[in-house]
């Protein structure tokens, strides 16, 4: 699993870290404050253990606007995880920007911090049983991260909301059942309610159907896309999930480390006057100009080492070197 990012191409680690510091230290300065919600600069995560170093992140871009539900897909090992625990303050990025609203993630200190979990951001896991308490009703589950926050209002209000949150994403029936007596796509859903009992501004979910079949799955991400709606919390969800990743108007493929490609979604109206999703995908270009081909492309054409590109008047072409165009016409 920890092949991909172990391979030869990861670029100097040191360089790498500087590169990030360097553009970490210009942004800090206000010349280039990048607009939007969640945004990650350069963003690197280097584990060490046992001496072994594995770059999870590598110089990762990503910017999230208020309000908005991407989906982020990406092969095993590919960063995901890592990338939603930085964003959720649960840990701490190497080098780069990370930053949520007016928290700067890279520079929080334990209070800080932990006023950012309370109040900023909410969180699914994909394992049912972490995110609910067994021995609380789903209401008292729901009540609690209110409690705890010491939301004004006094108790009946905070079950009042409660009671709400768990009709808008569908699950009222199971207020006052405990998590053991829930399926699991009815968890999950309780599960989304506790995460934005305290109305955070973002909500972060890892794989929240990963342990559910196609139609119960469906369901949490419709109490997803309700949340979304209606409180207008930006919400990121981690998903292997084709289906669900269709449902969303911005998907997000991380590749060993980075953002790779992006498919937007836009709604037209059909010939036959309903409407539809048109999905379009996009290559994603960092700021030093550099993206990936599609492995596709890449084999259909046997690219290798070094293309040629040419400018174009709206276009630019990219052709096999001489190399690989020997070797075709060898071959053909
Ligand atoms: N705490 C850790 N210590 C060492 N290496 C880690 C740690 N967490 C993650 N990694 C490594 O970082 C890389 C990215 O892992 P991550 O969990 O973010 O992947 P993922 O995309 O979530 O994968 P999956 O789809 O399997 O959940 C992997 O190579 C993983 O082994
Ligand atoms: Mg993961």
């Amino acid at each position: 699993m920890t092949a991909t990012a172990q391979t030869p191409t990861v670029p100097d680690l040191a360089a790498l870290q500087a590169r990030a510091a360097e553009r970490a230290a210009q942004r800090a300065g206000g010349q280039h404050r990048l607009r939007g919600h969640i945004v990650c600069d350069g963003l690197v995560r280097i584990f060490k253990t046992e001496g072994v170093e594995v770059v999870a992140l590598q110089g990762l871009d990503l910017v999230i606007d208020r309000g908005e539900l991407v989906a982020i897909v990406g092969a095993s090992g590919s960063g995901k995880s890592t990338l939603l625990n930085i964003l959720s303050g649960l840990d701490t990025p190497t080098a780069g920007i990370a930053r949520v609203g007016d928290y700067d993630l890279l520079d929080l200190s334990a209070r800080r911090r932990l006023s950012y979990r309370r109040q900023m951001v909410g969180f699914v896991w994909q394992q049912t049983g972490r995110n609910l308490l067994p021995y609380l009703t789903a209401l008292e589950n729901v009540e609690l991260p209110m409690q705890l926050a010491g939301r004004g209002g006094g108790r009946r209000a905070r079950r009042q909301r409660a009671r709400e949150l768990l009709d808008m994403v569908g699950v009222g029936y199971c207020a006052d059942r405990r998590p053991g007596q829930l399926s699991g796509g009815e968890q999950q859903r309780c599960a989304v309610a506790v995460a934005v009992a305290n109305d955070p501004e973002v909500l972060f979910a890892d794989e929240p159907t990963g342990e559910l079949d196609e139609a119960t799955g469906a369901e949490v991400f419709a109490a997803l896309r309700t949340i979304n709606a209606e409180l207008g919390v930006t919400i990121v969800v981690v998903t292997h999930d084709h289906a669900v990743a269709e449902q969303v108007r911005r998907t997000v493929a991380i590749r060993d480390g980075r953002t790779a490609s992006e498919v937007r979604r836009t709604a037209r109206i059909g010939a036959d006057g309903n409407t539809e999703l048109v999905a379009e995908e996009y290559a994603v270009l960092d700021r030093s100009g550099r993206m990936q081909l599609p492995a596709p492309f890449v084999e259909a054409l046997s690219l290798r080492d070094r293309v040629r590109l040419n400018l174009e008047p709206d276009h630019v072409e990219v052709r096999p070197g001489d190399r690989a165009r020997n070797e075709r016409e060898a071959g053909a």
